[in-house]
């Protein structure tokens, strides 16, 4: 048996023998046979976009790793800035190699006082906080002019640092400015999610300590967050990327890319789905309902798993060390009811829908005082990382301009017609 698949043009009798490589074919391969047949793909269910050393996902097995190491070890063993270091460089650090990595980060979090004072007090009193956030890692290219120097290697790092520093204290900005509350300047004596907790919170205090559980567990959700591929979002970064944008612009399109509720915003849509129904006695009559086709199950299915999502999991167990700080979350019984039907329902097992990460990190931000609004923007910040390592990686692999086909299906040529003849 080999590796390849033969295509056979029946119009002509004519063939073409294709290698599978890296379990994929070649489309360059198929035009030379059928030039100017296009495969149709709409969504790219079926169409491997570019290859990348970056993230394994094994959607049928639930499987995920960054760079070759499991999810699971990550998340038990790591923390996110040590996950940026590795999406972004590959490996893991050494000691020196992490404590740089750490202090640099750590000393590019301030934002310009233009950007604080003119461009977030613009917004209106009720802007939503991912559309500020959106806006305002677009306005940042406007600052770091030498981002268009997308060839240099060293403005390069530069920006993926600054990015990656700045996108706390942007988003808690955006909450602050919400909300009616002054700005909090970060504190670099403070680590990474606890400086973002402290610029969330802090009010009258001299500093925010925030509580060591918190803090962990909201590291862990930017591990678990910090890459996944190929998807809706990443897919944005690298296309607008693949036009040599700048960073911050490529990752403004990330971002837009991620407030969509079939994306980032599926853990909002998640806790207003559990709201409206309200009780465990009211789930069968919920279920009912979207599998007559009212609405989704939000938090359940995905485009790639088609077995329990492993973040899932992760994040299932980390619930409860946090609800023991918090309180539980009273909407916690009615998701454990809903996951318990659906897991046994005909309709969602022969649909391989299960739990993804959504279903319960909404569960645990809302315990920790975030509002809905915000769940995108706490989305937005470990995955800058993984958007980051894929347009580094996408530029050193000289990748083409993002420039797909479509199917032609509007109307055959016809002469215009000067308005007062039309009818
Ligand atoms: N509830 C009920 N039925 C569902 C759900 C759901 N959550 N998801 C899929 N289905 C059904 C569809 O109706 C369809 O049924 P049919 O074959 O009878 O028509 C079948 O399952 C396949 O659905 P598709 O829409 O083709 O699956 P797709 O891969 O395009 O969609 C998606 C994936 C968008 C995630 C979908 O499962 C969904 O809308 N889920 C809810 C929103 C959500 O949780 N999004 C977060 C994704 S994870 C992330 O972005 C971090």
């Amino acid at each position: 048996m080999t590796d390849s698949i033969t295509i056979v043009d029946n119009r002509t009798g004519e063939s073409r023998e294709i290698p599978i490589e890296n379990g994929g074919v070649a489309a360059s391969e198929w035009q030379k046979l059928l030039p100017g047949i296009w495969f149709y793909d709409p969504g790219f269910t079926s169409t491997a976009e570019c290859s990348s050393s970056i993230t394994y996902l094994d959607g049928d097995n639930g499987v995920l790793r960054y760079r070759g190491y499991p999810i699971e070890q990550l998340a038990e063993k790591s923390n996110y800035l040590e996950v940026s270091y590795l999406l972004i460089n590959g490996d893991l650090p050494t000691s020196a190699q992490f404590s740089e990595w750490e202090h640099e980060i750590t000393h590019h979090t301030f934002i310009h006082e233009n950007m604080r004072k003119r461009f977030l007090e613009g917004f209106h009193y009720d802007a939503h906080p991912m559309g500020i956030l959106v806006s305002a890692v677009a306005a940042l290219s406007t600052f770091y002019l030498d981002a268009k120097d997308i060839f240099n290697e060293e403005s390069r790092s530069k920006q993926v640092i600054r990015l990656i520093a700045k996108m706390p204290t942007l988003a808690a900005a955006a909450h602050r400015f919400s909300v009616g509350m002054p700005f909090v300047y970060p504190d670099n004596n403070l680590k990474f999610a606890a400086n973002f907790l402290s610029m969330m919170w802090k009010t009258g205090e001299f500093r925010l300590e925030p509580d060591p559980v918190l803090t962990r567990a909201l590291d862990l959700l930017f591990i678990l967050h910090a890459d996944h591929e190929q998807n809706c979002s990443t897919t944005a970064m690298r296309v607008v990327g693949s036009s040599h944008a700048d960073p911050y612009s490529a990752c403004a399109a990330a971002c837009a890319a991620l407030y969509g509720p079939r994306h980032g915003g599926a853990n909002e849509a998640v806790i207003r789905m559990l709201t409206s129904i309200g009780s465990i006695d009211n789930v069968d009559a919920f279920v009912k309902e979207v599998k007559e086709g009212h609405g989704r199950l939000q938090g359940f299915g995905h485009r790639v798993y088609k077995n329990y999502d492993p973040r899932a999991k992760i994040i299932k167990r980390a619930a409860d060390d946090v609800f023991k700080i918090t309180g539980k979350n009273p909407l916690l019984d009615v998701a454990l009811k809903l996951e318990e039907v659906a897991l046994n329902d005909e309709y969602f097992i022969s649909r391989k829908l299960y739990p993804n990460v959504d279903f319960y990190s909404g569960l645990i931000y809302q315990a920790m005082g975030f509002p809905l609004e915000m769940f995108p923007v706490l989305f937005a910040i470990p995955r800058t990382s993984g958007w980051l390592a894929h347009w580094l990686e996408m530029l050193g692999q000289d990748a083409k301009i993002a420039r797909p086909r479509q199917l032609y299906i509007g109307t055959e040529p016809r002469d215009y017609i000067a308005m007062e003849e039309r009818k």
